[in-house]
């Protein structure tokens, strides 16, 4: 084999494995960056324009099946009640609005939750992972 063949080859081996771990390095990249909760989005059939009933959220208030309703909207965060930080305090939104204890966390009398105080902006986008749609007026 001629000299240049052989080096036309390592040329390409370098362009395709660099090619490679490139592509390799930002999948991971991402994997690392992608908000708690992102991963267990809910499906796109579950998402609705359509107003979801008071009645309709008032069942969904167990742990294992939990909507709440927050600034107007329903969201289903059965998925995200295990990894709450703030433990099972947010078993008390399940089928309720809970708009309240969300963005003050302290309850309709004033009491404290916790900390008492507004849950950081890194939890409200948390929150829209599990949007459902808007609640019937
Ligand atoms: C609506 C009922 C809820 C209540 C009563 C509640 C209460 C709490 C409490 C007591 C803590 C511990 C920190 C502290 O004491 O201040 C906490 C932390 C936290 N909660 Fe909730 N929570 C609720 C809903 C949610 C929801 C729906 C999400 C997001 C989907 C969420 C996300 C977080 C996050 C990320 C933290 C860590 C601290 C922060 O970023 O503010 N919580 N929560």
């Amino acid at each position: 084999m001629k000299p240049q063949t052989k080096a036309l080859i390592v040329v390409i081996c370098v362009v395709v494995i660099g090619i490679g771990a490139y592509i390799i390095s930002s999948d991971s990249q991402t994997a690392t960056n992608i908000e708690p909760g992102t991963t267990s989005a809910l499906p796109e059939s579950q998402i609705t324009t359509t107003p979801i009933s008071l009645g309709e959220v008032a069942q969904h208030n167990k742990k294992d099946d939990c909507w709440t309703i927050i600034s107007g909207n329903v969201y289903n965060i059965t998925a995200y009640v295990p990894r709450h930080p703030g433990g099972d305090t947010i078993l008390e939104a399940c089928g309720t609005d809970s708009t309240i204890l969300f963005t003050s966390r302290t309850s309709e009398d004033g009491e404290k939750i916790g900390s008492g105080t507004p849950h950081s902006s890194n939890a409200a986008s948390q929150l829209q992972n599990y949007l459902l749609g808007p609640v019937e007026q």
